[in-house]
């Protein structure tokens, strides 16, 4: 018997067919578009609905295909640590195909580890201390043309300064004319994965998105004759340089490749994360107290690298807002082989979905979800080690955040000078409305009251 007659508990899967999935709960929605625009309107709530009718296994039909979601922390852990190497990642992320088809997120199993090997020297300490200098620099510049306001957009302001940390320490550039370009480029590259027309025709986001790849890896690939002789410390130049076991570089393909995934991964997560961080410091007055008590008590302008573990509240306040609106609520992977769970056999060649999202906003694991309240993480408390896939924002198992740490380095950075210069508060009513998919942000650009401290 073959792989692809037997599930990998052992047990004989239901025949791929047309009909191969009728044994699941569950409903596919509309011919063509499934459920697309139900699901579109507020995932969450599709997917509570979904949970409440069928239970925690259940099929559903978005953006022309069908998947099997698989609720819950014991899900994650299972299909995410995938221990008998049955989820492919490039084909559960089939809505990036055209857009990033060779970034390390896209690649599996052998060629995935190969990649990431080469990846992760990027990632080592001594450049982490260089992107540090870097941040912290970067972040003091482009504060600097922050004004006081009772109507301040933090979205496009904190938008435009991760994309100048990403260029500075990513790109190895200072963008000034440029940056209005790249911004929209990433731009419409996100907007085009969640695209309802699917073919990148012209006037469409999905034609948008394409050409919006083309302009960024020509841009990239032009800078590369430069970044192979120099001595940068950005991370293009590692990139450059860097080598697999046997010696390899990677190709200027490659590169590109890795460079356009990168700053998008790193770029529009963490303005989100940022967002719904300073969005919690502004509606929580004594949390925005006690972090800039924390921030203060280090006593310097800038946060050094050795510093930065004692920004625990900070940390507490960031692993909240990650836990509240996670910048990517919904983990799709595609089972290349039959496999069983929670007593579903479930056929080969499925798309399936997980969510650390939803896990994130269940009573079965934390105490009242819906409030926002960071001490769950103190050590007394510890929720979050109520499961080893309770709280799991950054992923886990073989695709896990590359960039966990240089996220949660630049989020410390960013609060450290932030709350030393500026006070936050919510305009009196005010309640922003967040888009939750592809990447959450605020409808209206989130305007905060802004005054110096
Ligand atoms: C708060 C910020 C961030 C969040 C919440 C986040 C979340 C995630 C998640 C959930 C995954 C796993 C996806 C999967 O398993 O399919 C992932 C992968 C990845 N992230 Fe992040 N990310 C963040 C910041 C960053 C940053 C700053 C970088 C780069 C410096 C980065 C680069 C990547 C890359 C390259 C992958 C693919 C890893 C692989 O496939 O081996 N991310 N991220």
């Amino acid at each position: 018997m073959t792989m692809s007659e037997t599930t990998k508990s052992g047990s004989v899967a239901g025949t791929p067919s047309a009909g191969r999935l009728d044994h699941i709960p569950g409903h596919l929605g509309l011919p063509i578009f499934g459920s697309t625009f139900e699901f579109l309107k507020d995932p969450f709530a599709f997917h509570d609905r979904r949970r409440q009718e069928h239970g925690s296994v259940y099929k559903f039909g978005v953006f022309g295909g069908q998947t099997v979601a698989l609720y819950g922390a014991d899900a994650l852990e299972f299909v995410l640590m995938d221990r008998e190497k049955i989820f492919g990642s490039r084909k559960g992320w089939r809505l990036l195909d055209k857009l990033f088809p060779n970034g390390l997120m896209l690649r599996d199993f052998e060629d995935h580890r190969s990649h990431r090997r080469i990846m992760q020297a990027a990632f080592k300490p001594k450049p982490m201390q260089d992107y540090m200098l870097r941040l912290n620099d970067g972040i003091a510049n482009s504060m600097q043309a922050w004004s006081p306001s009772d109507r301040f957009e933090f979205y496009p302001a904190i938008k435009n300064l991760t994309l100048e940390l990403g260029a500075s320490v990513f790109l190895g550039l200072e963008i000034g004319d440029e940056a209005a370009k790249l911004n929209q480029a990433f731009v419409d590259e996100v907007a085009a994965s969640v695209a309802v027309i699917r073919r990148p025709w012209p006037g469409t986001a999905m034609g948008r998105g394409v050409k919006a790849r083309a302009f960024l890896l020509n841009y990239f690939r032009d800078l590369i004759p430069v970044r192979r002789k120099g001595d940068g410390d950005d991370m293009f130049s590692q990139f450059c340089k860097a080598t697999s076991e046997d010696g390899a570089f990677f190709s200027d393909d490659e590169i590109v490749d890795h460079l356009n995934f990168l700053l998008m991964a790193a770029h529009d997560t963490t303005t989100s994360a940022l967002s719904t961080m300073v969005w919690a410091l502004a509606a929580y007055p004594d949390w925005q107290n006690a972090v800039r008590e924390e921030v203060l008590s280090l006593g310097t302008e800038q946060v050094a690298y050795a510093d930065l573990d004692k920004l625990e509240l900070t940390e507490r306040v960031f692993k909240e807002a990650l836990r509240f609106r996670p910048p990517v609520p919904f983990i799709p992977r595609f089972a290349n082989a039959p496999f069983e769970f929670g007593g579903y056999e479930i056929p080969g060649d499925t798309s399936i979905s997980v969510s650390p999202g939803m896990v994130g906003m269940t009573d079965e694991i934390w105490t009242e979800p819906s409030l926002f309240d960071p001490d769950r993480f103190s050590d007394n408390r510890a929720e979050d080690r109520r499961h080893r896939f309770a709280w799991s924002p950054f992923g886990g198992g073989a695709h896990k955040c590359i960039g966990m740490h240089f996220a949660t380095m630049q989020v410390r950075a960013f609060v450290h000078q932030f709350l030393q210069h500026y006070q936050v508060a919510l305009p009196p009513g005010y309640t922003p409305r967040w888009q939750s998919i592809p990447i959450p942000k605020p409808k209206d650009g989130l305007p905060i009251i802004l005054s110096r401290t």
